[in-house]
């Protein structure tokens, strides 16, 4: 075991803060990895606040972040695919049984048995997974991913959770050229939406609560940019989707957005506000529309990912922040004042 730093929060209403945890030695099969850059995803907000305390509650200290990228600095005898000085990824998952039929087929984000990156059970040390707001992290090589050499680190680090969670179901329920797709919510999620159902030649409509993203919408790729709150403008695009992907993270009408599918049309959330949703059957049933949700993506469609963003050079717009903004970060991120992904500077923490 050795030490790193990191930043912890200590309750559910505690900012956080500077503080020290183990991490194991490597193991053979384990790859060390000095973190560069961690995103900052709203599930770090919601879980370090235990607002999915239902589902999966909080464990303190908690150490936050699942979009994590940087460079090796140490490899077990048994390693192949990775050397020090390499660059490395880490998304949402850092083990998995391996043996269950979704490992293999490798779809590990439902496997019985995983182990998110932060605040799960550690089958090492015991205790909970500690996170990416850390100097170092120690993971086992079948959850470390490559990051193209194209791509800045900075704004690759979002493509972990925000990237792979968004090009998932996108690539699930068939988005591909001429398909019109909706995003709801330009935040991290929304605007690497909008990148990639770009790149796959889709039709792409966003609908934003902040007309002051509108610009940026149409910068980022979009064709149309729909301001929610107008009724009139919501009305004109009714039965009219394929598919929209719902990346919102707090209440909101979802029923609006069932309306402006077209037959057979689907809408997955990936946004997981506190509190559950209201849903009107008839939205679904006249049209057969189908509502359904989607978690991260499994480790192979991660790389997928990533190297889909180097073939079109896609990363976040990232506002790089030493991590003694974070507090102030979360913040403004409640308030969706980011444009569009904070990603935390971990060479800050040399200074704590
Ligand atoms: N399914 C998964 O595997 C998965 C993975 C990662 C994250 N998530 C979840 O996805 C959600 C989004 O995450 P994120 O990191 O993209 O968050 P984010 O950057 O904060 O973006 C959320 C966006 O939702 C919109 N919004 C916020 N409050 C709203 C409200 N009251 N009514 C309507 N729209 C509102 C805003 O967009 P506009 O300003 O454009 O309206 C905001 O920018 C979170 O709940 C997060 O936990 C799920
Ligand atoms: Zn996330
Ligand atoms: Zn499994």
């Amino acid at each position: 075991m050795y030490n790193a730093k990191a930043y912890s929060a200590a309750s559910a209403t505690s900012p956080l803060a500077s503080t020290t945890i183990a991490r194991r030695d490597p193991s053979d099969q384990d790859v060390q990895i000095e973190i560069l850059y961690c995103g900052i995803c709203h599930s770090d907000l919601h879980q370090v606040r235990n607002e999915w305390s239902e589902v999966l509650p909080t464990v303190y200290p908690c150490v936050p972040g699942h979009e994590i990228v940087g460079r090796v600095t140490k490899v077990g005898s048994a390693v192949s695919g990775f050397k020090p000085g390499d660059r490395a990824a880490v998304g949402c998952m850092v083990d998995s049984d391996r043996t269950c039929p979704e490992c293999r087929a490798g779809l590990e984000q439902f496997c019985p048995n995983f182990t998110l990156t932060y605040n799960f059970p550690d089958k090492h040390l015991g205790g909970v997974t500690y996170g990416g707001y850390s100097d170092s992290i120690v993971v086992d090589q079948r959850f470390v991913l490559r990051v193209p050499s194209n791509l800045n680190l900075a704004g690759a680090a979002p493509l972990l959770c925000a990237g792979i969670t968004t090009y998932s179901p996108m690539h699930h329920w068939g988005v591909t050229k001429d398909k019109k797709v909706g995003v709801v919510g330009l935040g991290g999620l929304g605007h690497m939406a909008v990148k990639i159902a770009h790149a796959l030649g889709a039709h792409v409509v966003v609908f934003t609560t902040s007309p002051k993203k509108t610009d940026d919408a149409l910068r980022l790729g979009a064709d149309e940019v729909v301001i929610s709150k107008n009724a009139d403008e919501m009305q004109k695009h009714a039965g009219s989707f394929d598919f929209i992907l719902d990346a919102v993270s707090a209440a909101h009408d979802i029923n609006a957005y069932i309306n402006l599918l077209r037959r057979d049309g689907n809408i997955t959330l990936v946004g997981a506000p506190e509190k559950p949703l209201a849903v009107a059957a008839f939205g679904l049933i006249m049209g057969r529309r189908s509502l359904s949700g989607s978690p991260i993506g499994g480790i192979p469609e991660t790389q997928e990912m990533l190297d889909f963003c180097g073939k079109h050079n896609i990363t976040a717009d990232v506002e790089v922040i030493p991590i003694q903004k974070v507090n102030e970060a979360y913040e403004r991120l409640l308030r969706a004042d980011v444009k569009y992904r904070f990603s935390i500077e971990m060479a800050s923490l040399k200074s704590e």
